[in-house]
């Protein structure tokens, strides 16, 4: 049998992701919006890309969730991004009232998929989502450390002059300005960056990073990245399909990792066909460890916002 992905949101990320997934051709997807024509056109004409790209996956767009049913992953874009002066947090209140219902009908209609979260403020969206769907955590986790990390690494990447694939970026926390890069643990070619460039250097491009979703924002002006974050959460859908056990960062619920109890945040997971198989637990600093703790937090505050209980 095929997989099956069903996609949330037909806009910047989701129509960018859909197409990714279709044009590798190894999995079908359904894609959903609540805007008449959109997911409809968009599904068609990705379906059309068919025998130009050599794939005989199939897409489908929809503005209900029937044809949703027993989808192996769904990806949550659903969702307002965020205009040039606003933080993801302040879209809290209207994505809530967005991802809750969506979630309601995911759930109902495939019980057994995972669910993985890219609507913003990111780590309180995966929390509603876990609360709502009552899945367990290996079900439903959001998409941000992988992004995070490819902004840090083509960064370094460009100023140390080597290829991308030699740098290894470890990025913690909540997809937000609490983010925690973590130099002493990323590498180009083995070697820390820590002995490869000045302090001040570092400080730099770990700024730009924390930033880097809102120098897109400033630039773009009418939303927010989706090449990148489709690209992201693309690599984690193939991870799990494709059962591949791959480390990488993602926004997971932890139980007392990291010393960390009852909130989403980002840290590395092992990802493969159950969803998440593992959670990494890095040995960290005090420094490192105190400004994970004060990321959850500011995560915990914003779950608060939205009086889950
Ligand atoms: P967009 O505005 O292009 O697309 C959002 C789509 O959601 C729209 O087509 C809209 O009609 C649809 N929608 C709204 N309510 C819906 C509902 N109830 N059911 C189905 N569809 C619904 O926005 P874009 O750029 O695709 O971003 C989507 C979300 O992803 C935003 O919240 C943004 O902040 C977030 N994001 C997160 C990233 C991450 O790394 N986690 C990276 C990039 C964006
Ligand atoms: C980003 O970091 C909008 O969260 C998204 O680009």
């Amino acid at each position: 049998m095929r997989n099956k992905v069903t996609v949330i949101g037909a806009g910047m990320v989701g129509g960018t992701l859909a197409q990714r997934i279709v044009e590798k051709g190894y999995a079908d997807v359904v894609l959903v919006d609540i805007i008449e024509g959109l997911p409809q056109s968009k599904s068609l004409d990705m379906l059309q890309c068919g025998p130009i790209v050599d794939s005989d996956a199939r897409i489908i767009g929809t503005n209900t969730y029937e044809e949703t049913a027993n989808s192996d992953i769904v990806v949550i874009t659903s969702g307002v991004p965020r205009k040039p002066g606003m933080s993801r947090d302040d879209l809290v209140l209207t994505n809530m009232n967005i991802v809750k219902p969506v979630t309601e009908q995911v759930v109902k209609y495939s019980p057994n998929c995972i669910i993985i979260m890219v609507t913003n403020p990111l780590d309180a969206m995966t929390q509603l989502a876990l609360k709502v769907s009552q899945f367990p955590r290996n079900r439903v986790f959001g998409q941000s450390g992988i992004l995070d990390s490819a902004r840090f690494g083509t960064f370094l990447a460009q100023e140390l002059n080597v290829s991308v694939k030699d740098v290894y970026a470890c990025v913690l926390g909540g997809h937000g300005d609490t983010m925690v890069p973590i130099p002493r643990l990323t590498t180009v070619g083995g070697i820390p960056i820590t002995e490869l460039l000045s302090k001040e250097t570092i400080d730099r491009i770990v700024d730009r990073t924390i930033k880097g979703g809102g120098e897109i924002v400033t630039l773009l002006k009418t939303g927010s990245a989706y090449y990148a974050p489709a690209a992201a959460t693309e690599q984690m859908v193939e991870a799990i399909l494709f059962d591949k056990k791959e480390i990488l960062p993602c926004a997971t619920y932890l139980d007392g990792e990291y010393g960390i109890k009852g909130t989403v945040v980002g840290v590395p997971v092992k990802l493969g066909r159950n969803g998440i198989e593992q959670i990494i637990e890095l040995k960290l600093t005090p420094e490192e460890g105190a400004a994970l703790k004060k990321s959850a937090e500011a995560v915990m505050e914003l779950v608060k916002i939205m009086k889950l209980e």
